[in-house]
């Protein structure tokens, strides 16, 4: 098992090198894979850090350049980085590349090795899906990775505060902007494990999420998560139609970071102010709302924390202190 696990690590380090090269030295590399990044404003610093490559729109330039250099195709196979095809009737199996004709952004674990590949198509098309990821493998389970880590976790211990993003691209430019504290849950919906892995480095968790429904629901989902695992929250999303991405690069480093500091809230403002907006005047629609940021407090662990929440809650809706605790622990007795 050990030995699999590093013949994995070792077969996907020489493909990160291998998608790196044929970036920076081929001309398909440097014509589609490296002007798609220059477009997109990447700097080569940037490219360097986040290690981002090409692979050729070939079926399988991987895979021989690999066989070439001694990797075993079933390593090749079992680190994601090859497909095979049985053949029809019993024939010969077809082999080829997962990635092809898409730039690469590799996922690192903690420690900075590579484990798995994103990789993105050049022009957006219906028949195919934007990105392309790694399969699940013996060192790539997608529900305990959060992107960027390796780059970010130094920053993450000093500022004490860990970005949480969706995707890749709004990593590297953030980062890319000074703002090095970001990690991403890449497409996933946030999983416990990786709340984990932030926790390793600090308890402050700020969501930053794109600006459209799917956003919304993706925070109000990881938003109790976070709290059970008794971090401290703050959300934030970005102007409609905006990602972190699209966001920095409109408004630059120092504007971005104003605008967090601005807009973003704790999970009882950022609650409570959707229901009051929704609610206006309507008793009952106050009330569903009280219940709701109650339920959300009954994640948290700490009964001292609850307690000092409950104060807010109150303030916010108006309403005794008393019937905010007594929501409260209704909701506790009927999870119990
Ligand atoms: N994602 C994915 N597969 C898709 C679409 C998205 O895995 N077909 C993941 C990627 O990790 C992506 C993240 O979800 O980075 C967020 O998706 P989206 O906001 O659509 O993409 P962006 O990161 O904004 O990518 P880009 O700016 O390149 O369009
Ligand atoms: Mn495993
Ligand atoms: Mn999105
Ligand atoms: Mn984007
Ligand atoms: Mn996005």
């Amino acid at each position: 098992r050990q030995n699999e696990r590093e013949s994995l690590l070792i077969a996907l380090n020489f493909a990160k090198t291998y998608f790196q090269e044929l970036m920076q030295k081929t001309d398909e590399g440097k014509s589609i894979g490296l002007s798609y990044f220059r477009e997109r404003g990447f700097t080569n610093p940037t490219i360097d850090a986040f290690e981002l490559g090409y692979s050729l729109d070939q079926w399988d330039g991987l895979l021989q350049e690999g066989t070439k250099r001694g990797y075993n195709p079933d390593m090749l196979e079992k680190a994601g980085l090859i497909l095979r095809k049985e053949a029809e009737g019993g024939g010969k199996a077809k082999t080829f590349d997962r990635f092809r004709g898409r730039v690469m952004f590799p996922i690192h674990n903690v420690s900075g090795r590579v484990i798995a590949f994103g990789a993105r198509i050049l022009k957006t098309d219906k028949n195919q899906p934007k990105y392309l990821n790694s399969p699940e493998t013996t060192v790539y389970h997608k529900s305990q990775v959060l992107y960027g880590i390796y780059q970010a976790k130094q920053a993450i211990r000093q500022e004490d505060v860990c970005f949480l993003t969706e995707g890749y691209t709004d990593v590297i430019s953030l980062h890319q902007a000074g703002i090095k504290n970001v990690v991403a849950s890449s497409g996933t919906s946030l999983t416990t494990e990786q709340i984990r892995l932030i926790a390793r480095f600090t308890p402050n968790v700020t969501i930053l999420y794109d600006g459209d429904a799917a956003g919304i629901k993706a925070a109000l989902r990881g938003l109790d998560m976070v709290l059970e695992e008794g971090l401290n929250l703050r959300l934030l999303l970005l102007p409609d139609g905006e990602d972190p991405d699209s966001y920095v690069h409109k408004v630059g480093a120092d504007a971005f970071k104003a605008y967090i500091k601005q807009h973003s809230q704790d999970f009882i403002d950022f609650k409570a102010s959707r229901w009051l907006t929704e609610a206006g005047d309507d008793p009952l629609k106050r009330a569903e709302g009280i219940s709701d940021v109650c339920a959300s407090i009954t994640r948290i662990p700490d009964l001292l924390k609850r307690q000092t929440l409950s104060q807010r809650v109150a303030q916010v809706f108006h309403v005794s202190e008393q019937s905010v605790i007594s929501e409260i622990n209704r909701l506790l007795r009927k999870q119990q």
